[in-house]
């Protein structure tokens, strides 16, 4: 079988997730989200009363809280034993620990090798920070998908609202700027544009726009689709 990987990567709130679940639905490929990895762990952490600045004890964390993932209808499900923790993954207090507890270079090991493991056995479009660069940098399309952190916060507020949760738009936006600075300034693998990424600018775009842009490049770039 003829294995392709797509890379993106991007900034929260970027609306990455929801174009690169689009795109690999339209393209018939597995579409893998690396940031519900992260998630997951933080949420553990977070519910254990983990120090979060602790690398060694989240590592054996991870490796004691059986993260598993499957495909339902071509949606990752992502679970902590047998709870599907996908859901509650979201929380917005849980971006903020994900952010925290990606910055360890033993818990980065450990998930990019279970990313690469993935990406190896099928056609992927994965998203996350440092794909491009460093999960799969023998990806054959590699995309930077990003937005103004104003259209990030107002997109976000949206979602969070579909999900019953009503956000304030300020809040939010700090949020986003926060962890933006830790993403782009954490010593491993820090978030930015690998240089043979194609930047993709979705500001002032609407979702379908967006999902157009980046549907097409990949068409364009991996003629065998
Ligand atoms: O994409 P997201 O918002 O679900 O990601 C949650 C956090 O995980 C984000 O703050 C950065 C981190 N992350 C990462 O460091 N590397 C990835 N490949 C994906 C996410």
């Amino acid at each position: 079988m003829n294995v392709i990987n797509v890379a993106i990567d991007g900034p929260s709130g970027a609306g990455k997730s929801t174009i690169a679940k689009a795109a690999a639905a339209a393209l018939g490929l597995t579409y893998v989200d690396t940031g519900a990895m992260y998630r997951t762990l933080g949420l553990a952490a977070f519910e254990r009363g983990v120090d979060m600045d602790d690398g060694e004890a989240l590592s054996v964390l991870l490796s004691e809280i059986e993260m598993k993932i499957e495909y339902i209808g071509g949606t990752q499900h992502i679970y902590i034993g047998d709870r599907d923790v996908s859901a509650d993954i979201r929380r917005p207090e849980i971006s903020m620990a994900a952010s925290r507890v990606s910055a360890h270079p033993q818990v980065r090991t450990a998930l990019v090798a279970f990313q690469r493991e993935l990406a190896k056995r099928q056609s992927v479009v994965m998203d996350g920070r440092d794909i491009c660069m460093h999960v799969l940098p023998d990806a054959d399309v590699k995309i930077y998908l990003t937005a103004s952190v104003d259209d990030r916060a107002k997109r976000r507020v949206e979602q969070l609202r579909e999900m019953g949760t009503e956000a304030d738009f300020d809040q939010v936006r700090a949020d986003i700027e926060k962890r933006d600075y830790n993403d782009m300034h954490r010593e491993t693998s820090p978030l930015c544009q690998a240089p043979d990424a194609h930047l993709i600018d979705t500001t002032g775009f609407t979702l379908e726009q967006g999902m157009d842009a980046v549907i097409s490049y990949i068409k364009e770039k991996a003629h065998v689709l």
